[in-house]
């Protein structure tokens, strides 16, 4: 079974899409991290953000094993991540190796922009899960300032706001929800009312 998991940043969907994955015991991929990573290389090769062929070069020669988290988070690496997302060549790079781990078996569940859409359009069960802009920034400023970095909330809100049109209005795969896609609005839900409402949707799904 793959079960796809959109949104734009901070919606909780990668906390709801990890848990889905624990409670099913299936495998587990947040794509964003595959973006990061790119992006990352980018960044500590000194690569100005509109550099496609580097880009495109990181991204063939990425090894997903590889990922190391907190390196991943910043503000910084998100900001380059989301350049590299928007350029088509970086998108077909890192797709076989997606279709490849939504595979796996017995599941995987696998959070993105574009999995409905693009990466597994034949998904058993497609979630866009989504919050109000306020709400997203908030959550991604308490985000930052646990991993101990200084923040403020406006620029967090106008980092949010900024990838996200990025995201949202690029050309190739942008952040939609597919056609077939459940919405989920985080905005004024806990964790466990998300992953609640989320586990019956899949009961429902495996009763037929
Ligand atoms: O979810 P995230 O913030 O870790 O994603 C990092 C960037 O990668 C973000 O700008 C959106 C982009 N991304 C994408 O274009 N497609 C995906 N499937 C996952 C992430």
């Amino acid at each position: 079974m793959i079960i796809a998991v959109d949104g734009p940043s901070a919606a909780g969907k990668g906390t709801v899409a990890r848990a889905i994955a624990k409670q099913l015991g299936y495998h587990f991929l947040d794509t964003g991290t595959l973006y990061r990573m790119v992006g990352l290389a980018m960044l500590k090769a000194g690569k100005s953000g509109d550099d496609e062929a580097s880009a495109t070069a990181f991204a063939k020669a990425l090894d997903p094993s590889l990922v190391r988290e907190e390196e991943l988070r910043s503000e910084n690496v998100a900001a380059m991540a989301s350049k590299v997302a928007a350029m088509p060549a970086v998108r077909q790079a890192l797709l076989d190796y997606q279709r490849q781990f939504a595979k796996r078996q017995p599941g995987a569940v696998l959070d993105g922009r574009d999995i409905g859409t693009v990466v597994c359009p034949d998904a058993d069960l497609k979630l866009f899960v989504t919050a109000s802009t306020e709400v997203r920034a908030g959550r991604r400023f308490e985000e930052l300032k646990a991993l101990g970095q200084k923040v403020h909330y406006e620029s967090v809100l106008e980092d949010v706001m900024a990838r996200d049109e990025r995201d949202a209005s690029r050309a190739t795969a942008p952040t939609r929800p597919a056609d077939d896609a459940i919405l989920i609005d985080t905005s004024d839900l806990t964790r466990e009312e998300v992953l609640a409402a989320v586990m019956d949707l899949i009961a429902e799904y495996k009763k037929g």
